[in-house]
Formats: C-alpha cells, structure tokens, sequence
C-alpha cells in the first residue's frame, strides 16, 4: 500500500518569522497525534533553514520549491540540489507549472532538474498538468504523456524510486475550482499507466502520485479517496495550519479505513 503525502507549496509567502509561526501552530496540531501518511512543507529559500530547525522533533519534513541543475559554479541567484541537501531538505519541488509559465521552464529544462536532484538524493515532486485550453479540446492526456516522457526518458526504476508526479490542472491552481474526483481518478490512472510503460510496472505500483489544485478540507476527502490518488499538492490552504492539518487528519481517515 503506498503511504500517502500531503505536501504543502508555500509559493512566494512566509519569510522566516511568519515560516516559524505557521510551524509552531502545525507541531502544535500534530503533536498527540500518530500520524502514518508524509507530511511535507515547502517554503520559499530563505525560509528553509528556520523551518528545518523549528520541525527537527517534529515528523514533518522540508522540501524547497525549486532547484538548479549544476552542482556549483557561476550561476548567480540560483541553488543546488547539494545546497538544499545540506540545508536540510529531503525533497524539492521541480516544473511547478508557475515556474513552467513564468520562468520558461521547458521540459528540457525540468528534466535536467528533476535528474540532478534526484542523483543527489533528493526526492522530487515533479509537477505535470494541462490548461483549460488543452482540456477543453481534449488535449489534456497527451499533455500530460508528453510532460512526463521528456523526464522519464532520462531516468531509469532505481533512480525514479524517490519521484513523486503531482496531477496539478492549471486550471484548478489558485482558482478555487478543483478538478471533480473522476477527473482527477482518470488522469492519475493514466499517469500511472505511463509510468508503467516508461519504468516498469513495479515502480507504477509503488510510485505517488499527487493531486493539486485547489484542494482544501472540503474537497480532500472525495479526492484523496480515489484510488489512484495517493496524496495532495496544497497551495493556499497549506498557509493555514488548521486547514493544512485537517487535509493531513482526512488522508489518516481515509487510510485507516
Ligand atoms: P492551490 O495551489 O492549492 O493554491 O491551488 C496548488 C499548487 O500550485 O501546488
């Protein structure tokens, strides 16, 4: 049975003082509780040295929202997979279809970065996901397929052990419409079809793939119940630890049923 995880994107929000606020409120939460799915919180850079020491007794782990390829160099404003892993950071966040849109992230691009983080020993969220546009012409499998292939193409089973897919429709993220849970069912079964043909069938049975897009407490329940959702993506609702905590007690309901 794959052990779900409920990550939390914090985008551009919560500098260090408020990051340390928000994860005092969440150890809090968290404390009497045996919690067996993944929580994960990803904040922005200056935000992961804080938050790594203010949840070092806490089960909840650190990912970053982005990565460079190059292990070092000339590469001014960017960080390293090696930087993050020292940092403290078990998993990051690659191809998020923000940075896909706004920083012209290709999927030449989001491969190299998916590869080189996960050789490091990172595990990786890689995010894959088709506008309205595309769903609305029934485009959206293809996309999807396309997105995946340029990064499974360079790995093989044992390196894509530590990938995790998150299913993130664009038009869902930030929209506060979700995808319904047959939709989000379909696109995850096929997600891991492919993954099946491209890495084997072992690894599409054992590897996680994620919903994102406007998921919040009242809509995770029929999400995280579908069978081939195996966790969420959060954005907005992850800047509240009430709300982030309640997605995390839903996906334990839904597990130990
Ligand atoms: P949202 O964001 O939950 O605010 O829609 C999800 C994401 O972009 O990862």
């Amino acid at each position: 049975m794959r052990k779900k995880l409920i990550a939390g994107n914090w985008k551009m929000n919560l500098g260090p003082a408020s990051a340390v606020g928000l994860l005092k409120d969440l150890n809090q939460a968290l404390e009497n509780q045996s919690v067996s799915s993944e929580v994960v919180v990803c904040p922005p850079y200056v935000s992961l040295h804080q938050s790594v020491s203010a949840l070092q007794n806490s089960p909840v782990s650190v990912g970053a929202q982005n990565v460079h390829y190059e292990a070092s160099g000339a590469y001014t404003g960017e960080i390293s997979p090696q930087m993050l892993k020292e940092a403290g950071c078990s998993y990051v966040i690659v191809g998020h279809s923000e940075r896909r849109e706004y920083f012209s992230e290709d999927d030449e691009l989001v491969a190299r970065k998916v590869k080189s983080a996960l050789n490091e020993g990172l595990n990786v969220i890689l995010c894959v996901g088709e506008t309205l546009e595309q769903r609305k012409s029934g485009d959206q499998e293809r996309v999807v397929t396309e997105q995946l292939r340029a990064v499974t193409d360079q790995l093989d089973a044992d390196l894509a052990a530590r990938l995790v897919i998150a299913y993130e429709p664009v038009w869902a993220i930030g929209t506060g419409e979700t995808a319904t849970p047959e939709q989000a069912q379909e696109m995850h079964a096929h997600i891991r079809s492919r993954i099946a043909s491209s890495l084997g069938e072992e690894l599409s049975t054992s590897i996680r793939i994620l919903y994102g897009g406007s998921m919040k407490p009242a809509n995770a329940d029929d999400l995280l119940g579908q069978p081939d959702v195996d966790g969420g993506l959060i954005g907005g609702a992850s800047l509240d630890a009430g709300s982030f905590v309640k997605i995390v007690e839903i996906a334990e309901k839904i597990t130990s049923s």
